[in-house]
């Protein structure tokens, strides 16, 4: 029998309001009929590790665009030191959250590879993370610890613990590492050896972040979207996202500031 080669995203389907898909198995013998195939508009998109430069180049003769890489990082244990946290004791499986909280730390998510798509509009990857969020934090199956201030879900995997999502609403205040700091407890206490997270290359914050928690670099996968069949999305995509307004502050980096280092690393 035929492996699937797309899977439906019925969440994102309804946030963009057309079919959209992921490509899970690349078939080249199938895959430009496929695509021919799916009628009206459509989003599709297909992930890669990130030096696979030779499915890359397929992806994007048949209209992919690379979207941006996200980085697997790895830790075994968490540095000692720093801050003590406040413990909480068992992790939660359900979470509610108050309706204002949920806005908050669905907005702190920041460089989502639909936020880098310029086929999709800022209201719907806000959406998206919206949903992201609350499913996550519904969903049985991973578990979380909150703080007033930040939360992060985490579900066991074959050995090893993968963070879901991890957000901190007060900066650098050691929230972000006493939520570490209980997850990997947790690991320990319940014989998983590591703990993977994935987080886009362009949130630098994260990075420095996970690199200051023991974090590795094992792997880069890329991201491709494929937006077809809606005239008016790609007139979107050409122009830029309707919606985009410049944010206040947003600039180009001069090369004196690139090389100086764009990111401080000391506490504000
Ligand atoms: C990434 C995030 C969880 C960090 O949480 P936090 O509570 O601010 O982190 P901590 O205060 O524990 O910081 C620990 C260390 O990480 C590094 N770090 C964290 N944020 C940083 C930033 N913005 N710039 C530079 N270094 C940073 C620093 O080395 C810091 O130690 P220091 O403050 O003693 O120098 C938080 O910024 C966040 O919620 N970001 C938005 C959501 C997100 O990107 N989540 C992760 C996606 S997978």
């Amino acid at each position: 029998m035929d492996k699937p080669r797309f899977e439906r995203q019925d969440d994102l389907s309804a946030i963009l309001g057309r079919d959209c898909y992921r490509l899970v198995h690349l078939d080249y013998s199938r895959v430009a009929a496929d695509l021919a195939a799916l009628k009206g508009p459509s989003f599709v998109e297909a992930r890669l590790w990130g030096n696979d430069a030779f499915n890359a180049r397929v992806l994007m003769g048949l209209d992919f665009r690379k979207i941006c890489l996200q980085s697997v990082l790895v830790a075994q244990s968490l540095p000692e030191g720093g801050r003590t946290p406040r413990l909480c004791p068992q992790p939660l499986t359900v979470l509610e959250l108050e309706t204002t909280l949920l806005a908050r730390h669905a907005r702190n998510f920041h460089c989502n590879s639909l936020e880098f798509d310029t086929g999709v509009s800022e209201a719907a990857w806000s959406a998206f993370n919206r949903t992201r969020l609350e499913q996550s934090l519904a969903s049985p199956e991973a578990l979380k610890f909150v703080r007033d201030d930040g939360l992060v879900s985490f579900k066991p995997e074959g050995g090893k613990v993968v963070i879901d999502l991890l957000s901190v609403l007060t900066h650098r205040k050691g929230t972000g590492t006493a939520l570490m700091r209980r997850v990997f407890d947790w690991s320990l206490a319940n014989g998983a050896g590591s703990v993977e997270v994935m987080t886009e290359c362009e949130n630098i914050p994260a990075w420095l972040f996970y690199q200051k928690c023991g974090f590795r670099l094992t792997g880069n996968i890329a991201v491709f979207h494929r937006h077809a069949g809606d005239p008016k999305q790609a007139a979107l995509a050409l122009a830029g996202r309707g919606d985009f307004r410049p944010k206040q502050g947003s600039r180009f980096v001069p090369e004196t500031e690139k090389r100086a280092g764009l990111f401080s690393t000391q506490r504000r």
